[in-house]
Protein backbone atom coordinates (compact mmCIF):
# COMPACT_ATOMS: atom_id res chain seq x y z
CA UNK A 1 0.00 0.00 0.00
CA UNK A 2 1.38 3.98 -0.93
CA UNK A 3 2.78 5.91 1.33
CA UNK A 4 3.35 9.34 1.80
CA UNK A 5 6.38 10.52 3.12
CA UNK A 6 6.97 14.63 4.13
CA UNK A 7 10.27 15.93 5.71
CA UNK A 8 8.19 19.42 7.31
CA UNK A 9 9.88 22.60 7.54
CA UNK A 10 9.81 23.95 4.30
CA UNK A 11 8.24 27.31 3.49
CA UNK A 12 6.10 26.51 0.48
CA UNK A 13 5.72 29.48 -2.47
CA UNK A 14 4.86 29.15 -6.16
CA UNK A 15 1.20 28.56 -7.49
CA UNK A 16 -1.47 25.44 -7.50
CA UNK A 17 -3.60 24.76 -10.09
CA UNK A 18 -7.25 24.01 -8.06
CA UNK A 19 -9.38 21.32 -9.96
CA UNK A 20 -13.00 20.34 -10.42
CA UNK A 21 -14.89 20.16 -7.39
CA UNK A 22 -15.29 16.14 -6.34
CA UNK A 23 -18.74 17.30 -4.33
CA UNK A 24 -20.15 18.93 -7.61
CA UNK A 25 -18.85 16.15 -10.06
CA UNK A 26 -20.30 13.55 -8.17
CA UNK A 27 -24.02 14.91 -8.51
CA UNK A 28 -23.50 15.89 -11.61
CA UNK A 29 -22.28 12.64 -12.73
CA UNK A 30 -25.51 10.92 -11.58
CA UNK A 31 -27.80 13.90 -13.14
CA UNK A 32 -26.13 11.80 -16.46
CA UNK A 33 -28.93 9.14 -15.57
CA UNK A 34 -31.73 11.85 -16.39
CA UNK A 35 -31.27 11.80 -19.95
CA UNK A 36 -30.48 9.50 -22.90
CA UNK A 37 -28.97 12.62 -24.49
CA UNK A 38 -25.48 13.54 -24.02
CA UNK A 39 -24.12 15.02 -20.96
CA UNK A 40 -20.52 16.57 -20.72
CA UNK A 41 -19.06 17.34 -17.96
CA UNK A 42 -15.97 19.73 -18.35
CA UNK A 43 -13.11 20.23 -15.93
CA UNK A 44 -13.60 16.89 -14.15
CA UNK A 45 -10.86 16.00 -11.66
CA UNK A 46 -8.85 12.59 -11.85
CA UNK A 47 -10.01 11.51 -8.43
CA UNK A 48 -11.34 7.63 -7.38
CA UNK A 49 -14.10 8.68 -6.14
CA UNK A 50 -15.54 10.36 -9.85
CA UNK A 51 -13.57 6.46 -11.16
CA UNK A 52 -16.40 4.94 -8.82
CA UNK A 53 -19.15 6.80 -10.12
CA UNK A 54 -18.34 5.91 -13.89
CA UNK A 55 -18.32 2.50 -12.36
CA UNK A 56 -21.22 2.16 -11.09
CA UNK A 57 -23.07 4.71 -14.09
CA UNK A 58 -21.41 1.86 -16.07
CA UNK A 59 -23.26 -0.66 -14.31
CA UNK A 60 -26.11 0.24 -14.82
CA UNK A 61 -25.88 0.62 -18.31
CA UNK A 62 -25.41 4.16 -18.91
CA UNK A 63 -21.77 5.20 -21.26
CA UNK A 64 -19.21 6.96 -18.88
CA UNK A 65 -16.10 7.78 -20.93
CA UNK A 66 -13.74 9.73 -19.15
CA UNK A 67 -11.23 11.74 -21.44
CA UNK A 68 -7.89 12.10 -18.75
CA UNK A 69 -5.87 14.51 -21.34
CA UNK A 70 -9.44 16.89 -21.84
CA UNK A 71 -10.60 16.45 -18.32
CA UNK A 72 -14.40 15.65 -19.57
CA UNK A 73 -16.64 12.66 -18.94
CA UNK A 74 -19.29 12.14 -21.73
CA UNK A 75 -22.06 10.24 -19.97
CA UNK A 76 -25.58 9.43 -21.65
CA UNK A 77 -27.71 6.14 -22.67
CA UNK A 78 -30.35 3.64 -21.59
CA UNK A 79 -30.71 2.38 -18.30
CA UNK A 80 -30.23 -1.51 -18.16
CA UNK A 81 -30.08 -2.42 -14.68
CA UNK A 82 -31.67 -0.44 -11.74
CA UNK A 83 -29.53 -1.62 -9.00
CA UNK A 84 -26.35 0.13 -7.15
CA UNK A 85 -25.10 -3.07 -5.47
CA UNK A 86 -23.59 -3.22 -1.65
CA UNK A 87 -19.83 -3.26 -3.06
CA UNK A 88 -20.18 0.08 -5.07
CA UNK A 89 -22.37 1.83 -2.30
CA UNK A 90 -20.02 0.65 0.76
CA UNK A 91 -16.99 1.92 -1.10
CA UNK A 92 -18.26 5.57 -1.75
CA UNK A 93 -21.70 6.67 -0.04
CA UNK A 94 -22.22 9.22 -2.61
CA UNK A 95 -23.29 6.52 -4.91
CA UNK A 96 -27.00 7.12 -2.88
CA UNK A 97 -27.27 10.10 -5.41
CA UNK A 98 -28.74 7.67 -8.06
CA UNK A 99 -31.70 6.66 -5.96
CA UNK A 100 -33.54 10.13 -7.46
CA UNK A 101 -32.29 10.37 -10.87
CA UNK A 102 -33.39 6.72 -11.15
CA UNK A 103 -36.34 6.35 -9.81
CA UNK A 104 -37.27 9.22 -11.93
CA UNK A 105 -36.43 8.16 -14.92
CA UNK A 106 -37.34 4.14 -14.90
CA UNK A 107 -39.85 4.27 -11.95
CA UNK A 108 -37.66 1.71 -10.47
CA UNK A 109 -34.21 1.86 -8.20
CA UNK A 110 -32.52 -0.81 -5.66
CA UNK A 111 -30.00 0.94 -3.73
CA UNK A 112 -27.47 -0.44 -0.84
CA UNK A 113 -28.43 1.14 2.31
CA UNK A 114 -24.28 3.12 2.58
CA UNK A 115 -24.39 1.35 5.97
CA UNK A 116 -21.69 2.91 8.85
CA UNK A 117 -19.02 4.64 7.78
CA UNK A 118 -15.71 6.70 9.57
CA UNK A 119 -17.37 10.40 10.37
CA UNK A 120 -20.77 9.13 11.98
CA UNK A 121 -23.41 6.53 11.38
CA UNK A 122 -25.20 9.04 8.36
CA UNK A 123 -28.14 7.96 7.92
CA UNK A 124 -30.30 8.60 4.27
CA UNK A 125 -33.99 8.83 5.84
CA UNK A 126 -34.18 12.64 4.47
CA UNK A 127 -33.29 10.99 0.71
CA UNK A 128 -36.33 8.75 1.38
CA UNK A 129 -38.48 10.98 2.89
CA UNK A 130 -38.36 13.99 0.14
CA UNK A 131 -38.66 10.94 -2.94
CA UNK A 132 -41.79 9.83 -0.68
CA UNK A 133 -43.19 13.47 -0.87
CA UNK A 134 -42.82 13.12 -4.39
CA UNK A 135 -44.83 9.83 -4.79
CA UNK A 136 -42.08 7.12 -4.41
CA UNK A 137 -43.09 4.35 -2.55
CA UNK A 138 -40.10 3.19 -0.62
CA UNK A 139 -39.03 -0.23 1.35
CA UNK A 140 -36.26 -1.49 2.78
CA UNK A 141 -35.11 -5.00 2.14
CA UNK A 142 -32.30 -6.96 2.59
CA UNK A 143 -30.43 -3.66 2.92
CA UNK A 144 -31.34 -2.08 0.17
CA UNK A 145 -33.87 0.75 -0.33
CA UNK A 146 -36.33 -0.05 -3.16
CA UNK A 147 -38.37 2.41 -4.55
CA UNK A 148 -40.57 2.40 -7.57
CA UNK A 149 -43.20 4.74 -9.07
CA UNK A 150 -45.86 3.79 -11.21
CA UNK A 151 -45.69 6.57 -14.36
CA UNK A 152 -43.86 9.85 -13.09
CA UNK A 153 -43.23 11.01 -10.33
CA UNK A 154 -45.30 13.87 -9.31
CA UNK A 155 -43.76 17.30 -8.06
CA UNK A 156 -44.48 18.00 -4.03
CA UNK A 157 -43.10 19.95 -1.43
CA UNK A 158 -40.32 18.71 0.47
CA UNK A 159 -39.35 19.90 4.02
CA UNK A 160 -36.26 19.18 5.46
CA UNK A 161 -35.98 18.84 9.36
CA UNK A 162 -32.29 20.03 9.05
CA UNK A 163 -30.31 20.98 6.19
CA UNK A 164 -28.23 17.80 3.64
CA UNK A 165 -26.62 18.35 0.95
CA UNK A 166 -27.14 14.91 -0.59
CA UNK A 167 -31.04 14.69 0.10
CA UNK A 168 -31.40 17.98 -1.43
CA UNK A 169 -29.35 16.65 -4.79
CA UNK A 170 -31.13 13.65 -5.21
CA UNK A 171 -34.56 15.94 -4.86
CA UNK A 172 -33.64 18.12 -7.04
CA UNK A 173 -33.04 15.36 -10.16
CA UNK A 174 -35.81 13.37 -9.30
CA UNK A 175 -38.03 16.37 -9.53
CA UNK A 176 -36.18 17.62 -12.19
CA UNK A 177 -38.26 14.59 -14.79
CA UNK A 178 -41.25 14.89 -12.26
CA UNK A 179 -44.41 15.31 -13.19
CA UNK A 180 -45.66 19.67 -12.30
CA UNK A 181 -43.60 21.74 -9.84
CA UNK A 182 -41.41 20.24 -6.97
CA UNK A 183 -40.72 22.95 -3.78
CA UNK A 184 -37.77 22.36 -1.28
CA UNK A 185 -37.78 24.10 1.56
CA UNK A 186 -34.68 24.26 4.07
CA UNK A 187 -32.64 23.22 0.94
CA UNK A 188 -28.84 23.04 1.29
CA UNK A 189 -27.13 26.47 0.06
CA UNK A 190 -23.85 25.03 -1.05
CA UNK A 191 -22.26 26.64 -4.43
CA UNK A 192 -21.97 22.57 -5.48
CA UNK A 193 -26.28 22.62 -5.11
CA UNK A 194 -25.94 25.72 -7.15
CA UNK A 195 -23.67 24.09 -9.78
CA UNK A 196 -26.44 21.14 -9.84
CA UNK A 197 -29.15 23.51 -10.27
CA UNK A 198 -27.15 25.54 -13.59
CA UNK A 199 -26.59 21.60 -15.15
CA UNK A 200 -30.16 20.90 -14.63
CA UNK A 201 -31.47 23.83 -16.12
CA UNK A 202 -29.46 23.52 -18.95
CA UNK A 203 -30.63 19.93 -19.58
CA UNK A 204 -34.08 21.63 -20.04
CA UNK A 205 -35.65 21.62 -15.98
CA UNK A 206 -36.65 24.55 -14.93
CA UNK A 207 -35.14 25.31 -11.35
CA UNK A 208 -34.97 28.36 -9.54
CA UNK A 209 -34.05 29.43 -6.00
CA UNK A 210 -30.46 27.51 -6.07
CA UNK A 211 -28.37 29.24 -3.25
CA UNK A 212 -31.43 30.27 -0.95
CA UNK A 213 -33.24 27.61 1.39
CA UNK A 214 -35.56 27.97 -0.96
CA UNK A 215 -35.61 25.61 -4.47
CA UNK A 216 -38.75 25.35 -6.83
CA UNK A 217 -38.30 22.91 -9.81
CA UNK A 218 -40.80 22.20 -12.93
CA UNK A 219 -40.33 18.75 -13.85
CA UNK A 220 -39.84 18.04 -17.82
CA UNK A 221 -40.79 14.23 -19.17
CA UNK A 222 -37.64 14.50 -20.66
CA UNK A 223 -34.32 16.45 -20.46
CA UNK A 224 -32.05 17.13 -23.44
CA UNK A 225 -28.10 16.94 -23.72
CA UNK A 226 -25.66 20.23 -22.39
CA UNK A 227 -21.91 20.66 -21.87
CA UNK A 228 -21.61 22.21 -18.18
CA UNK A 229 -18.42 23.12 -16.37
CA UNK A 230 -17.71 21.65 -12.86
CA UNK A 231 -17.04 24.79 -10.34
CA UNK A 232 -13.58 24.91 -8.43
CA UNK A 233 -13.10 22.82 -5.29
CA UNK A 234 -13.30 24.84 -2.66
CA UNK A 235 -12.39 22.52 0.03
CA UNK A 236 -8.72 21.61 -2.04
CA UNK A 237 -8.87 25.76 -2.09
CA UNK A 238 -9.15 25.83 1.61
CA UNK A 239 -6.51 22.57 2.17
CA UNK A 240 -3.93 24.19 0.14
CA UNK A 241 -4.67 27.41 1.46
CA UNK A 242 -3.98 25.93 5.34
CA UNK A 243 -0.10 24.46 3.20
CA UNK A 244 0.51 28.26 2.55
CA UNK A 245 -0.45 29.45 5.99
CA UNK A 246 0.80 26.46 8.36
CA UNK A 247 4.46 26.20 6.63
CA UNK A 248 4.59 30.52 6.75
CA UNK A 249 4.65 30.41 2.74
CA UNK A 250 3.15 32.39 -0.17
CA UNK A 251 0.97 30.48 -2.51
CA UNK A 252 -1.61 31.47 -5.41
CA UNK A 253 -4.45 28.87 -5.98
CA UNK A 254 -5.06 29.33 -9.60
CA UNK A 255 -8.69 28.85 -10.69
CA UNK A 256 -10.08 29.19 -6.91
CA UNK A 257 -13.15 31.30 -6.24
CA UNK A 258 -12.79 33.20 -3.13
CA UNK A 259 -16.25 33.81 -3.24
CA UNK A 260 -16.92 30.01 -2.51
CA UNK A 261 -15.03 30.53 0.55
CA UNK A 262 -15.84 33.06 2.62
CA UNK A 263 -16.37 31.51 6.06
CA UNK A 264 -13.18 29.79 5.15
CA UNK A 265 -11.10 33.09 4.91
CA UNK A 266 -13.14 34.92 7.59
CA UNK A 267 -11.61 32.41 10.29
CA UNK A 268 -8.35 32.02 8.31
CA UNK A 269 -8.12 36.33 8.69
CA UNK A 270 -8.84 35.83 12.86
CA UNK A 271 -6.12 33.44 13.03
CA UNK A 272 -3.35 36.09 10.68
CA UNK A 273 -3.92 34.43 7.68
CA UNK A 274 -4.50 36.75 4.63
CA UNK A 275 -6.87 35.28 1.16
CA UNK A 276 -6.47 37.86 -1.59
CA UNK A 277 -8.54 37.38 -4.70
CA UNK A 278 -5.90 37.99 -7.65
CA UNK A 279 -6.31 37.91 -11.18
CA UNK A 280 -6.67 34.48 -12.31
CA UNK A 281 -7.30 33.08 -8.64
CA UNK A 282 -6.47 33.55 -4.65
CA UNK A 283 -3.08 34.46 -2.72
CA UNK A 284 -2.71 32.98 0.51
CA UNK A 285 -0.06 33.91 3.23
CA UNK A 286 0.57 35.18 7.06
CA UNK A 287 -0.39 38.93 7.02
CA UNK A 288 2.07 39.62 9.59
CA UNK A 289 4.26 36.75 9.94
CA UNK A 290 2.42 35.33 13.01
CA UNK A 291 0.08 32.97 13.63
CA UNK A 292 -2.81 33.36 15.58
CA UNK A 293 -5.05 30.44 17.38
CA UNK A 294 -8.46 31.25 16.40
CA UNK A 295 -12.58 29.46 16.63
CA UNK A 296 -14.34 27.71 13.88
CA UNK A 297 -17.15 25.95 14.09
CA UNK A 298 -18.79 24.35 11.61
CA UNK A 299 -22.32 24.39 9.96
CA UNK A 300 -24.02 24.35 6.67
CA UNK A 301 -23.04 26.62 4.09
CA UNK A 302 -22.33 29.37 4.26
CA UNK A 303 -21.08 28.53 7.18
CA UNK A 304 -18.12 27.09 8.01
CA UNK A 305 -17.68 23.82 6.35
CA UNK A 306 -16.82 20.64 8.25
CA UNK A 307 -15.07 19.38 5.30
CA UNK A 308 -12.34 22.15 6.25
CA UNK A 309 -12.22 21.31 9.81
CA UNK A 310 -9.53 18.89 10.16
CA UNK A 311 -7.18 20.89 8.02
CA UNK A 312 -7.74 24.06 9.98
CA UNK A 313 -7.35 21.89 13.64
CA UNK A 314 -3.85 21.14 12.06
CA UNK A 315 -3.34 24.56 11.58
CA UNK A 316 -4.46 25.48 15.19
CA UNK A 317 -1.83 23.16 16.37
CA UNK A 318 1.10 25.08 16.12
CA UNK A 319 -0.59 28.45 16.04
CA UNK A 320 0.31 31.57 19.36
CA UNK A 321 -2.67 30.62 21.80
CA UNK A 322 -6.00 28.24 22.12
CA UNK A 323 -8.47 28.07 19.94
CA UNK A 324 -11.35 26.02 19.73
CA UNK A 325 -12.82 23.92 17.19
CA UNK A 326 -16.49 23.01 17.44
CA UNK A 327 -18.18 19.94 14.92
CA UNK A 328 -21.94 20.71 14.65
CA UNK A 329 -22.66 18.21 11.16
CA UNK A 330 -21.17 14.87 11.76
CA UNK A 331 -20.89 12.86 15.15
CA UNK A 332 -17.65 11.35 15.70
CA UNK A 333 -15.40 13.74 12.96
CA UNK A 334 -12.51 13.83 15.50
CA UNK A 335 -11.09 10.97 14.32
CA UNK A 336 -7.32 13.28 13.52
CA UNK A 337 -7.28 13.68 17.48
CA UNK A 338 -4.85 11.11 18.62
CA UNK A 339 -2.86 10.98 15.54
CA UNK A 340 -2.26 15.08 16.01
CA UNK A 341 -1.33 14.82 19.23
CA UNK A 342 0.96 11.40 18.66
CA UNK A 343 3.09 14.60 16.74
CA UNK A 344 3.28 16.51 19.72
CA UNK A 345 -0.33 18.52 19.08
CA UNK A 346 -1.96 19.98 22.43
CA UNK A 347 -5.75 18.86 22.10
CA UNK A 348 -8.90 18.34 23.81
CA UNK A 349 -11.82 17.27 23.29
CA UNK A 350 -15.10 17.95 25.13
CA UNK A 351 -18.10 16.22 23.56
CA UNK A 352 -18.47 18.33 20.39
CA UNK A 353 -15.61 20.90 20.32
CA UNK A 354 -12.08 20.39 20.80
CA UNK A 355 -9.80 22.84 22.22
CA UNK A 356 -6.70 23.48 20.84
CA UNK A 357 -3.35 24.63 22.38
CA UNK A 358 -0.77 25.58 20.17
CA UNK A 359 3.06 24.20 20.33
CA UNK A 360 5.65 25.95 18.88
CA UNK A 361 6.33 22.89 16.40
CA UNK A 362 5.00 19.55 16.03
CA UNK A 363 7.20 16.32 15.49
CA UNK A 364 7.60 13.86 12.49
CA UNK A 365 6.08 10.63 13.08
CA UNK A 366 4.07 7.36 11.29
CA UNK A 367 0.41 8.54 11.08
CA UNK A 368 -2.40 7.45 9.48
CA UNK A 369 -6.03 8.26 9.22
CA UNK A 370 -9.77 6.71 8.58
CA UNK A 371 -11.16 9.22 6.24
CA UNK A 372 -10.20 11.44 3.46
CA UNK A 373 -10.01 14.87 4.98
CA UNK A 374 -8.46 13.80 8.11
CA UNK A 375 -5.90 12.11 6.15
CA UNK A 376 -4.97 15.50 4.60
CA UNK A 377 -4.89 17.20 7.97
CA UNK A 378 -1.98 14.77 9.15
CA UNK A 379 -0.40 15.86 5.64
CA UNK A 380 -0.30 19.50 6.66
CA UNK A 381 0.80 19.24 10.44
CA UNK A 382 3.53 17.38 8.37
CA UNK A 383 4.54 19.57 6.22
CA UNK A 384 5.08 22.26 9.71
CA UNK A 385 6.44 19.36 11.49
CA UNK A 386 10.23 18.69 12.38
CA UNK A 387 11.63 15.44 10.90
CA UNK A 388 9.45 12.71 8.61
CA UNK A 389 5.98 12.10 8.97
CA UNK A 390 4.69 9.15 6.85
CA UNK A 391 1.08 8.79 6.15
CA UNK A 392 -0.40 5.58 5.52
CA UNK A 393 -3.98 4.61 4.02
CA UNK A 394 -3.01 7.27 1.02
CA UNK A 395 -6.05 5.96 -1.06
CA UNK A 396 -8.22 7.99 1.23
CA UNK A 397 -5.99 10.50 -0.19
CA UNK A 398 -6.51 9.46 -3.77
CA UNK A 399 -10.38 10.09 -3.18
CA UNK A 400 -10.84 13.57 -3.03
CA UNK A 401 -6.89 15.06 -4.10
CA UNK A 402 -5.39 14.82 -6.95
CA UNK A 403 -1.42 14.46 -7.56
CA UNK A 404 -1.65 15.90 -4.11
CA UNK A 405 2.26 15.49 -3.29
CA UNK A 406 3.20 16.98 -6.86
CA UNK A 407 1.29 19.73 -6.49
CA UNK A 408 2.56 20.01 -2.90
CA UNK A 409 6.17 19.18 -4.23
CA UNK A 410 5.73 22.21 -7.03
CA UNK A 411 5.77 24.64 -4.28
CA UNK A 412 8.89 23.43 -2.72
CA UNK A 413 7.46 20.68 0.11
CA UNK A 414 9.89 17.45 0.62
CA UNK A 415 7.08 15.35 0.23
CA UNK A 416 7.07 11.69 -1.63
CA UNK A 417 4.62 8.69 -2.32
CA UNK A 418 6.29 5.54 -1.83
CA UNK A 419 4.94 2.36 -2.82
CA UNK A 420 4.96 -1.00 -1.02
C1 LIG B 1 -21.89 16.09 1.62
C2 LIG B 1 -20.47 16.05 1.14
C3 LIG B 1 -19.52 15.85 2.32
C4 LIG B 1 -19.76 16.93 3.36
C5 LIG B 1 -21.24 16.99 3.75
C6 LIG B 1 -21.57 18.15 4.67
C7 LIG B 1 -20.68 15.10 -1.07
C8 LIG B 1 -20.45 13.97 -1.98
N1 LIG B 1 -20.32 14.94 0.20
O1 LIG B 1 -22.16 14.82 2.22
O2 LIG B 1 -18.18 15.92 1.83
O3 LIG B 1 -19.01 16.64 4.53
O4 LIG B 1 -22.04 17.15 2.57
O5 LIG B 1 -21.19 19.34 4.10
O6 LIG B 1 -21.14 16.15 -1.49
N2 LIG B 1 -28.29 13.22 7.45
C9 LIG B 1 -29.34 12.54 8.00
N3 LIG B 1 -30.25 11.95 7.15
C10 LIG B 1 -30.13 12.03 5.80
C11 LIG B 1 -29.05 12.73 5.25
C12 LIG B 1 -28.15 13.33 6.10
O7 LIG B 1 -29.49 12.45 9.20
O8 LIG B 1 -30.97 11.46 5.09
C13 LIG B 1 -27.32 13.88 8.35
C14 LIG B 1 -25.90 13.37 8.20
O9 LIG B 1 -25.69 12.23 9.00
C15 LIG B 1 -25.11 14.57 8.69
C16 LIG B 1 -25.94 15.75 8.19
O10 LIG B 1 -27.23 15.23 7.95
O11 LIG B 1 -25.06 14.59 10.09
C17 LIG B 1 -25.43 16.44 6.94
O12 LIG B 1 -25.17 15.44 5.96
P1 LIG B 1 -25.30 15.74 4.39
O13 LIG B 1 -25.35 17.22 4.16
O14 LIG B 1 -26.41 14.92 3.86
O15 LIG B 1 -23.92 15.18 3.87
P2 LIG B 1 -23.67 14.39 2.52
O16 LIG B 1 -24.56 14.89 1.46
O17 LIG B 1 -23.63 12.93 2.80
Amino acid sequence: MDRIRIRGGRALSGSIDIGGAKNAALPLMAAGLLTDQRLTLTNLPALADIDTMATLLRQHGIAAEIDRAARTVSLGGAVTNTEAPYDLVRKMRASVLVLGPLVARVGEARVSLPGGCAIGTRPVDLHIKGLQALGAEITLDGGYIRAASKGRLRGGKVVFPFVSVGATENIMMAAALAEGETEILNAAREPEIQDLAACLGAMGAEVQGAGTDRIRIIGKAALGAATHPIIPDRIETGTYAVAAAITGGDILLRGARLDDLAAVARVLADAGVAMTAEAGGIRVRRANGALLGADAMTEPYPGFPTDMQAQFMALMCVADGASMVTETIFENRFMHVPELTRMGAHINVHGASAIIRGVPRLSGAPVMATDLRASVSLVLAGLAATGETIVNRVYHLDRGYERLEAKLAGCGADIERVGG
